[in-house]
């Protein structure tokens, strides 16, 4: 499968094609992506959560970034991969150009992510534009700013909360993003998002009507203990194989 582009994202627009996005944080499932018919690759922040143990994304830095980010690149040489800018590595314009740079540079991804539609981030996704550097927006829930939101919840439920999820998704486009992830939005406002805007949607827990779908690939495989959010189902239970395959292992059940 040829290799994404912005262009080629963009494009889809419009089409019945979906766009599928996986998260990925190592250099052997990287590989493993780099050889399915995937379109995207995302490096969240979620490698906080799911591989660091950190309660939020609030505590990744931006080394945690270039570190996962560089390996999965080393792994998913055909695949358009996208970094997450972790939290307050874009609180004003100057330092999320310098982070930024610095990201992209040194893990040579295709694009970088930012949570919000903030005025700084506006301004800050033209620079980067300008500067060749593409951006995917994300708004909804967004878990950088959990302290602040209250909490992690379904946005979009009142006609404010809509009014002012619609208008945020035309700016970022507006700025110039060229995807926008659309995190527990509901399905309806997903919907109304993606028919206003010209660029992809990519919706998680936000329904079926986006142009894409993004997933933790921890929770499609369900490779922790605790169990997925309510809007991913499981494919696999990695967890409980492993588990009993090393049991079996340890008790001599299963030989090697
Ligand atoms: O960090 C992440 O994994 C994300 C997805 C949930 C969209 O931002």
């Amino acid at each position: 499968m040829k290799k994404h582009t912005t262009r080629s994202i963009r494009a889809i627009k419009g089409k019945e094609q979906n766009l599928n996005m996986l998260t990925c944080y190592d250099y052997q499932t990287a590989k493993l992506l780099d050889s399915t018919s995937l379109d995207m690759i995302l490096v969240g922040d979620s490698v906080g959560n799911v591989i660091l143990g950190y309660e939020t994304t609030v505590e990744v830095t931006l080394n945690d970034m270039i570190t996962f980010s560089s390996a999965v690149k080393r792994g998913a040489q055909n695949k358009f991969v996208i970094a997450d800018l972790p939290f307050g590595t874009y609180a004003t314009v100057d330092s999320g150009l310098k982070n930024a740079i610095e990201l992209f540079q040194k893990s040579k991804v295709e694009a970088v992510k930012l949570e919000g539609a903030f005025d700084t981030n506006l301004e800050l996704i033209k620079k980067l534009t300008q500067t060749g550097i593409p951006v995917v927006g994300h708004i909804g829930l967004t878990p950088q700013s959990v302290h602040e939101q209250g909490g992690y919840y379904t946005h979009g439920k009142n006609e404010q909360s809509a009014k002012r999820l619609i208008d945020e998704a035309k700016a970022l486009e507006e700025a110039g993003v060229f995807c926008l992830v659309l995190e527990c939005v509901t399905p309806a406002v997903a919907t109304l998002i993606t028919e206003s805007i010209n660029i992809p949607t990519i919706g998680i827990g936000s329904g079926i009507q986006t142009d894409g779908q993004v997933l933790v690939i921890n929770d499609l495989l369900k490779m922790g203990s605790d169990y997925p959010p309510s809007f991913c189902t499981p494919i696999a239970d990695l967890y409980d194989l492993k588990k009993s395959l090393i049991s079996g292992y340890l008790d001599g059940s299963v030989s090697h």
